[in-house]
């Protein structure tokens, strides 16, 4: 698989079954998660790996949290929280040891770089054949199943990572729509002198509105010498 391909295909598990990644597979993904950016080369990143029968610790680990921060939960609600540590025959928790005194990096940038990990991770198992789902919930942000998981205090999860081969076809795709969610941002060269010059540019400049133009060469070719209002 071509990585262009595997960015534009990118899409969560709707079902996760055996198998899991081996260890060579494993390998590679971890591998992947490594080349995350890294202000600082920090080496932010902590992953837990949950396989086989520690998923009934973890699964135990998200039912005491409902049971804590829940009153009087129902034995099925408790049962559903275990059973989520089986979505996939491989979790893996991951983290962010977020170096609060590195004031240069400030903390999110931090978190930020193990989400990329994250991403990177779900990535390579696409490559490899393999589905994946990303997921949290309050559990996720908890001090004592962070603990559970053997984690330190300054450990924040970004994701538990459920992996495994994909049991049904990916649900229909959300909007991939990008245009309107881009803003151009371009300026006149030589302004304002051009601006008041009425340049040829300035001519191309009056159909820019901001938005990326459904023709992208455009941008190439007009918009370096345009000044555009952002909305
Ligand atoms: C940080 C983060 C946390 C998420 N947590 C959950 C979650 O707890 N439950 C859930 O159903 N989806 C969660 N999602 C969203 C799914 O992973 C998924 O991206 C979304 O459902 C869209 O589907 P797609 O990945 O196929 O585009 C989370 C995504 C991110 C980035």
């Amino acid at each position: 698989m071509q990585a262009i391909d595997a960015l534009l295909s990118r899409h969560s598990a709707r079902a996760l079954t055996e198998p899991a990644p081996d260890a060579g597979a494993l390998e590679l993904i971890f591998a992947s998660a490594v080349r995350a950016p890294d202000h600082g080369r920090l080496r932010p990143w902590r992953f837990v790996l949950v396989a086989g029968g520690a998923r009934e610790r973890l699964g135990e680990l998200l039912a005491a949290h409902l049971a804590r921060t829940h009153e009087k939960p129902s034995a099925e609600a408790l049962e559903r929280e275990r059973q989520k540590a089986y979505r996939a025959p491989l979790v893996v928790a991951v983290a962010a040891h977020v170096h609060p005194a590195v004031v240069k990096i400030p903390s999110v940038e931090q978190l930020l770089s193990a989400g990329a990990a994250a991403h990177a991770m779900m990535l390579a198992a696409a490559a490899l054949g393999f589905g994946a789902m990303w997921k949290t919930g309050a559990a996720a942000y908890d001090p004592q199943v962070r603990a559970g998981l053997g984690l330190e205090p300054e450990d924040a999860i970004v994701g538990f990572l459920y992996v495994g081969t994909e049991a049904q076809p990916a649900a229909p795709a959300a909007s991939r729509e990008w245009r309107d969610l881009v803003r151009v941002l371009a300026w006149a060269r030589g302004e304002p002198s051009a601006r008041r010059a009425g340049t040829r540019a300035d001519a191309a400049c009056r159909g820019a509105s901001g938005r990326f133009p459904a023709d992208g060469s455009r941008i190439m070719r007009d918009l370096p010498h345009c000044r555009v209002s952002m909305p």
